[in-house]
C-alpha cells in the first residue's frame, strides 16, 4: 500500500505542474485567441453541414440546410472587437496556439474587407438555403471564397 502511494504520488506531481505550465492557457490574450477559434469552429461546423449536403454526401434537408445557413450568419456577424487584441499574434511569444498572423494588426482594418465580405454571401445564403439544392449551392461559392480570400491574407498555413 505504502509502496503505491509512494509511486502515485510524482505522477500526481507531475500532472499538477502540466496544468499550471505548459497546457494551461495563461498568456495574457489566451482568453480572446480561444473565443475567436471557438467562432472560426462554428462556421466551420455549419459550412460543413451545408458542403457535405451541396458534394451530396448527406441528404439536402430544408429546414437543416436554413438552421445552418442562419446560424453561419449569425456567427459572421458577431462583434469581434475584443477578439483581436494587438500582440494576439501567431509570433508573439507566450501566446496559445493560434495562426493569426501579424498583419492582420499591422495593416487593420484592411482585414475588416474580407470579413465584409463573408457577411455579404451568408446574407445571400440565408433566403435561398431551404429553397432547395441547387438554390444552396449557388449562394455557396461566394461563402467559400470568402473564408478563402481571408485565410490566403491573414492565415498562417498549419504546421
Ligand atoms: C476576416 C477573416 C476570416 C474570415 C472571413 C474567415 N476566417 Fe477562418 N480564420 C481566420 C483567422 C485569422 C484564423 C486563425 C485564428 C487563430 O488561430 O487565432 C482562422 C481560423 C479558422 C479555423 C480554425 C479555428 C481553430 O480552432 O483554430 C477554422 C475552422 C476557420 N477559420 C474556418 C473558417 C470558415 C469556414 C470561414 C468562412 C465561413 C472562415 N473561416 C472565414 C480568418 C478568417
Amino acid at each position: 500500500m505504502r509502496k503505491t502511494i509512494r509511486q502515485t504520488l510524482p505522477i500526481a506531481a507531475l500532472l499538477v505542474g502540466f496544468g499550471t505550465g505548459a497546457l494551461a492557457d495563461d498568456g495574457p490574450h489566451d482568453k480572446a485567441i480561444k473565443a475567436r477559434q471557438a467562432m472560426f469552429q462554428l462556421y466551420g461546423f455549419n459550412i460543413g453541414i451545408l458542403s457535405a449536403m451541396a458534394k451530396g454526401k448527406m441528404d439536402y434537408d430544408a429546414d437543416i440546410a436554413l438552421e445552418a445557413a442562419e446560424n453561419l450568419d449569425a456567427a459572421a456577424n458577431l462583434g469581434q472587437s475584443q477578439f483581436w487584441p494587438q500582440g494576439s499574434d501567431n509570433e508573439t511569444e507566450g501566446n496559445a496556439r493560434t495562426r493569426a498572423l501579424p498583419v492582420i494588426w499591422s495593416t487593420f482594418p484592411a482585414i475588416v474587407e474580407k470579413a465584409d465580405a463573408l457577411k455579404t454571401a451568408t446574407a445571400a445564403l440565408v433566403p435561398v438555403a431551404g429553397n432547395g439544392l441547387d438554390e444552396l449551392k449557388g449562394a455557396m461559392g461566394d461563402v467559400g471564397a470568402s473564408c478563402k480570400g481571408c485565410h490566403d491574407d491573414y492565415r498562417a498555413e498549419k504546421k
